[in-house]
């Protein structure tokens, strides 16, 4: 893949990010989802690649765009994968609160999961962590090699999982163990992704959100040499069909990362929507708006932090109050 396409894919996401940002507070998850999913459908038409969407909005009879199957790009450029997420938190952008991002992640076609529409459970950690941790052991244990891994006890610890009758057992062992706990409303995406930057003051995820969600963070952390570990959940039997269509036949197995994403030529860009530990997010002024992004790519490592203005004179349909 060519570096250039790193920023040009930055251009997907702060469309995304400006479009559903409009809707921040307003109560309105599916508009603001809307908002982002057309103006990245919009910006991906400009982008020099071939790419197929393998993580979407749904399948095609679902989602009317950025459906998985579904070509982007100019047609000319490399052969990727693409998985989107338009809006990472729809409820975040609804609430006006924390943490909601415009993300996706190319890979070389055919080197990301094609991860179903169900839950996984997930244990992601920095780079200090990587090979120390195991999704399987318990909770103090991990606890216990992540604090070994930073030099700190485990007090200073801050894990992070989404506030869910489900964690309760988890987030009771958390307690138990001693750390301080981040809970989140939603977005294990940043969540994750946080886990690999001291100064977001998490340091490990734990529980399980949406498989998709999964893959995304995967390609993240794989550019910041962090780790996720993830197991998927079928819920039902029609589920427990799909992960054997894919191959899965062990539900049990542990994804590793280079199960998530293969190989290291993969990109990953993120806007922020509302402001987060990472990312800031949309700020209009009249006739301007601001976007702050993070594009990486896992094979050189690089990340880069860019910060843009966007003039709305020349994007009237995000001056129009929704
Ligand atoms: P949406 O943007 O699709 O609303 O997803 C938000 C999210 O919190 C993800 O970050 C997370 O992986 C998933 O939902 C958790 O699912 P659930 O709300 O069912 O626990």
């Amino acid at each position: 893949m060519e570096r250039s396409l790193s920023m040009e894919l930055v251009r997907v996401t702060e469309a995304a990010a400006l479009a559903s940002a409009r809707w921040m507070g307003r109560g309105k998850k599916d508009e603001a989802d809307e908002a982002a999913t057309t103006a990245m459908r919009n910006v991906f038409d400009t982008v020099p690649m071939k790419g197929t969407v393998v993580i979407g909005e749904g399948e095609m009879d679902e989602a009317p765009m950025l459906y998985i199957g579904e070509k982007l790009g100019t047609g000319y450029g490399p052969r990727v994968d693409v998985a989107v997420d338009p809006l990472e938190g729809t409820n975040i952008v609804a609430s006006g609160t924390w943490n909601a991002l415009a993300v996706l992640a190319v890979a070389d076609h055919g080197n990301l999961l094609h991860a179903p529409d169900m839950y996984m459970d997930k244990l992601a950690v920095g780079r200090e962590s990587v090979g120390k941790v195991d999704i399987n052991a318990p909770v103090i244990d991990n606890l216990k090699a992540v604090a070994e891994a930073k030099g700190k006890n485990i007090e200073d610890l801050v894990a992070v999982i989404l506030d869910r009758p489900r964690h309760h057992q988890i987030i009771q062992e958390i307690r138990e163990a001693g750390a301080r706990i981040k809970l989140i409303s939603d977005g294990d995406v940043a969540a994750a992704i946080n886990t690999a930057f001291d100064d977001t003051g998490v340091d490990i995820l734990f529980g399980s959100g949406g498989a998709p969600e999964g893959v995304i963070a995967a390609v993240a952390l794989k550019c910041l040499g962090g780790e996720l570990q993830g197991k998927l959940l079928p819920q039902n039997d029609e589920e427990l069909e799909r992960c054997k269509r894919m191959g899965i036949e062990d539900v049990n197995r542990v994804l590793y990362m280079d199960d998530l994403v293969k190989g290291d030529d993969a990109i990953f860009a993120a806007t922020g929507v509302t402001d987060g530990e990472l990312l800031k997010g949309v700020r209009f002024d009249g006739s301007k708006g601001t976007t702050q992004s993070v594009v990486m790519r896992a094979k050189s490592g690089t990340v880069r932090f860019i910060d843009g203005t966007h003039s709305l004179k020349k994007k009237p349909d995000l001056v129009i109050k929704p």
